[in-house]
């Protein structure tokens, strides 16, 4: 358990029910207060605003004995005024000194000479309440022919004094209950909430250790169950992230493989031609003639592989400047067609164009599009057996301008086809090589064709053939600068 947190908890509790029975308990204790004092003081302006009480007493007051008869006739009335001889009593006083004659209390002697007192000698009747003194009192001026009296009575406040000490034990005890209750709540909700605050710890602590997998539950809709779902969501995003990492470097390093050998398989047998050369004194010159052409031939393949590698690695960096113009694709066409017509030729393949629609200029940049041209051609020529058909087909479709070259030739096998634009990637790796292809060229041609807002798409199935199509926006690439 979470000790800063329960203890939290525990004191806002606590602070929270001390300080609600505290307003509670000064806000009944003065409504009781109020309300005695309220009901004292209007119980005793009814009851002595009876008549019958008023003029019982100015008569005991006319005749002999007048205290005791007054006090007799006070006593008949002592249900409605409330005397209960304990904390209220009634007093007889004489009218000038305010002394004790008779009453039903026990202050004979000592009775204080209050406010209302010395109002009621002085002739008018005391009514006046005080909230915060220890007593209530009223006195009223009587005046028969035996001489002048006080009829004085006074509630010393105990009932209302027991009442509240009563609520205050029983606030006492409420508040007592209140803070074990808040306590074990506390409790209760600092587990609630630092249970499913541990697990996201320790899921951290364990994705930090590099396990992605604490697919933490919750279905709350608290802060707590969205923090752990978001957490899931970052585990899960955090891992993808690493595999697709992981995933580029296993490219990178396999790119550098490939790259590393493509390159020292035309220098062994450069070197191995140049040492033979140089050693044999007396060859023939037709075999070294033949000999020299290997070199030059391999060189050319390593300048190739070089040219391509360089252009790759711009376009990666993005440092590669395309020369966007308005062009004559039309004319590309033709060009592309009639470049590639002798080598397919040579090896007896039947190549034919075919526009199926008048063809549009278009912007782009015109010999990068035109090497993407040729090595869609020269693929197809390389990958059919002599004596192929090989067709381009070009056609403008709203916006878009399109060309396909289709051939009859080997095909690729369906696990190949997606893999073809990966650099490198030759199905065939012998046959290709004897080709001279390095696995480059589709790879160069979709990031060419990329960066024109077209697409290259190559559908095959092996033994048939292949129709690769690329697609180009007829106003290049828009929001190009
Ligand atoms: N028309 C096709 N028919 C059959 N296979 C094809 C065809 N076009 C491409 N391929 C396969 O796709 C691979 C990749 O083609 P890509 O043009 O990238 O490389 P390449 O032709 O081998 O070399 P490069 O173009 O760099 O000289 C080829 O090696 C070949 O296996
Ligand atoms: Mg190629």
């Amino acid at each position: 358990m979470n000790k800063s947190l329960y203890t939290k908890l525990v004191l806002i509790m606590v602070a929270l029910i001390v300080s609600l029975m505290a307003v509670v308990g000064a806000f009944l204790m003065n409504e009781i207060r109020s309300f005695y004092l309220d009901d004292f003081y209007q119980k005793m302006q009814t009851v002595f605003d009876y008549q019958t009480l008023a003029d019982g007493l100015y008569s005991a007051a006319n005749g002999a004995d007048a205290p005791e008869e007054m006090a007799k006739v006070l006593k008949a009335y002592s249900g409605q005024l409330g005397i209960d001889s304990g904390s209220r009593n009634y007093y007889i006083l004489s009218g000038d000194t305010g002394a004790v004659m008779t009453g039903s209390g026990s202050e004979t002697g000592t009775l204080a000479k209050t406010t209302n007192i010395m109002t009621a000698i002085g002739g008018n009747a005391g009514y006046v309440s005080d909230h915060s003194s220890s007593y209530m009192d009223v006195a009223l001026p009587i005046e028969g022919s035996a001489g002048r009296f006080i009829v004085y009575i006074k509630d010393n406040k105990s009932n209302v004094r027991g009442l509240s000490s009563k609520l205050f034990g029983i606030i006492g005890q409420a508040l007592l209950i209140g803070l074990i209750i808040s306590v074990l709540l506390s409790l209760l909700l600092a587990k609630a909430m630092v249970t499913p605050i541990q697990n996201l710890t320790k899921a951290a602590e364990r994705v930090a250790a590099g396990d992605f997998s604490p697919n933490l539950t919750s279905n709350a809709q608290d802060e707590i169950g969205v923090l752990t779902r978001t957490f899931n969501g970052m585990a899960l995003q955090l891992e993808k992230t690493l595999d697709d990492l992981k995933k580029s470097e296993a490219m990178r390093r396999e790119f550098v493989a490939n790259v590393s050998h493509e390159l020292r398989t035309p220098i062994t047998s450069i070197r191995g031609y140049a040492e033979t050369l140089q050693d044999s004194r007396n060859m023939p010159k037709a075999t070294e003639q033949e000999f020299l052409a290997v070199i030059v031939n391999e060189s050319d393949r390593m300048t190739k592989i070089v040219q391509d590698l360089l252009m790759l690695s711009r376009f990666d960096a993005g440092s590669i400047e395309f020369a966007y113009e308005r062009f004559s694709f039309e004319k590309s066409l033709h060009d592309v067609y009639n470049a590639m017509l002798l080598e397919a030729q040579k090896h007896s393949h039947n190549f034919t164009l075919e526009l199926k629609t008048p063809i549009p200029d278009i912007v782009g940049d015109t010999a990068r599009l035109e090497q993407v041209l040729i090595n869609m051609v020269s693929n197809a020529i390389k990958y059919t057996r002599d004596g192929g058909s090989i067709s381009m087909i070009a056609g403008r479709k709203d916006e878009v301008v399109w060309v396909s070259v289709r051939d009859n030739g080997i095909g690729i096998p369906k696990e190949d086809v997606s893999k073809v634009f990966d650099r490198f990637y030759r199905v065939d790796k012998a046959r290709s090589r004897e080709s001279g292809g390095t696995g480059l060229g589709l790879s160069i041609a979709k990031e060419i064709v990329t960066r024109h807002n077209g697409t290259i798409e190559l559908t095959s199935r092996q033994g048939k053939g292949t129709v690769i199509t690329m697609t180009l926006p007829v106003e290049g690439r828009k929001n190009e600068e």
